[in-house]
């Protein structure tokens, strides 16, 4: 029995964009169903579950939100998604306007695990380094890296090694 404190949430592979695999609309039809039946969040991803997409929109930027939207406009329930939106701007814009509920990271997260810190400095936030424990926040906020690396925009801001 799923203790009534945890959210219950559930990773769905929504659709196989292949005539042959699973249509979007079966995905909104389950999570209705399923939203019925106690689940809080969906966390919406594509299929996969055919041997070839009918079309490849990885190079898109949030190129499942639009699905994302309907989900949660259709079936009523919290959703997550991934897939490209990464981009601090465009995940700030889609939590700000409702469009999902929740922004989920894959290969942003790996190229950088302290993407939230990141983003929030590239969102001009007050005090980023707030955002996570004191114990990592004051080694980050010490921390002079060389220019170049990944996620910390040292040229921009001026900064740069003592
Ligand atoms: C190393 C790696 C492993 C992954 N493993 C899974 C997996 O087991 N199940 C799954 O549904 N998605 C998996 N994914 C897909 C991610 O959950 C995510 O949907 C995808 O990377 C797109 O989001 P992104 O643009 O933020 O990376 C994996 C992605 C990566 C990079």
């Amino acid at each position: 029995m799923w203790p009534e404190r945890y959210p219950l949430t559930m990773r769905l592979g929504s659709d196989d964009l292949n005539a042959q695999g699973v249509q979007f609309e079966h995905a909104i039809l389950a999570v209705s169903l399923m939203k019925e039946r106690g689940l809080d969040l969906a966390d919406l991803s594509l299929g996969l579950n055919t041997a070839d997409l009918a079309t490849a929109p990885f190079a898109q930027l949030g190129f499942m939100l639009e699905r994302a939207r309907r989900l949660r406009s259709e079936a009523g329930i919290p959703v997550a998604t991934s897939w490209n939106v990464g981009v601090p701007a465009l995940a700030d814009q889609v939590i700000r306007e409702e469009v999902i509920d929740l922004v989920m990271l894959g290969r942003p997260a790996l190229a950088n695990p302290h993407w939230p810190v990141w983003a929030a400095r590239e969102l001009a936030h007050a005090d980023p380094f707030s955002l996570v424990p004191e114990d990592w926040g004051c080694w980050l906020r010490n921390f002079r890296a060389h220019p170049a690396c990944i996620g910390w925009p040292l040229a921009k801001t001026g900064e740069g090694p003592a």
